[in-house]
């Protein structure tokens, strides 16, 4: 399997200027890494300004890939301020983040809702890369059981023959952003993604449970993307802020695609 290097520019950069710059500037690379496949999570604003195609009209560069980081779980309606599956898919988007940490805490976002979008999304052929992640690490190992209600209540409800296109996003909500303590030890993320498997057994059956593939998220950055990849049993990566310094981004990207 290839590994999957997933940019989420959350909130950022402050001008399409600069937006253009870090995608043309990682265009650059990724296109040329056949290796790996690159995603970039834009701000919606930015979509239709960055086209992975080559030419005008032409198809997109089969391993970068355009995301979104969020959508709306009705296909349309009086819904101000919300992005519908169509919209994006009618910009050639490809991907979506559903669930992110961030989005749980600063927009409420419930298990129930996380499970509407991905429903939505995954009906409408996008591929969905749902976070998932505890708060803490307690000793009593109480992060475990939080994990596993994130992936059932996420995915209850949805046709078996939709998981195909379902990526686990491993983003320990303590290893994320500026606040983070530090990313998390692969040889942890590792017993993770055996558990988040087991969890998808029993979702989704033997198949679905080999071949979903499962990102790490929280602090990744040039220094330790390797690591992660090498030991940490997972199939990609899901970076923010080493993601927005396209220098740093070339280094993770160049590094996953001697790894396969
Ligand atoms: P970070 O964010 O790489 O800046 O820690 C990761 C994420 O939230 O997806």
């Amino acid at each position: 399997m290839k590994k999957l290097i997933v940019a989420n520019w959350k909130m950022n950069p402050n001008s399409l200027k600069k937006a253009k710059k870090i995608f043309s500037e990682t265009k650059k690379t990724a296109s040329r890494l056949k290796n790996i496949k690159t995603v970039i999570c834009p701000p919606f604003i930015y979509i239709s300004n960055l086209k992975p195609a080559r030419r005008q009209g032409g198809s997109q560069i089969s391993n970068l890939k355009i995301g979104a980081q969020d959508l709306f779980w009705k296909d349309k309606g009086s819904y101000t301020g919300e992005i519908s599956t169509a919209m994006l898919k009618n910009f050639g988007v490809k991907y979506v983040i559903v669930g992110h940490s961030e989005r749980r805490k600063y927009q409420k976002e419930t298990n129930a809702i996380v499970n509407k979008k991905t429903k939505i999304a995954l009906e409408n052929n996008l591929k969905v890369i749902l976070c998932i992640g505890e708060k803490k690490r307690d000793s009593k190992r109480k992060y475990l059981s939080f994990v596993k209600e994130e992936i059932t209540e996420g995915l209850r409800d949805i046709q078996l023959k939709y998981l195909k296109n379902l990526i686990i996003a491993y983003e320990p909500i303590w290893a994320i952003g500026e606040r983070a303590k530090r990313a998390d030890k692969p040889e942890d993320v590792f017993k993770m993604g055996i558990f988040i498997r087991k969890i998808i057994l029993s979702v989704g059956g033997r198949k679905i449970s080999k071949s979903v593939p499962i990102l790490y998220g929280g602090s990744v950055d040039k220094t330790n993307s390797e690591n992660f990849l090498k030991n940490g049993g997972i199939q990609g990566l899901l970076v923010g802020r080493s993601s927005l310094d396209f220098k740093r981004f070339k280094i993770i990207l160049k590094k996953a695609n001697t790894l396969i």
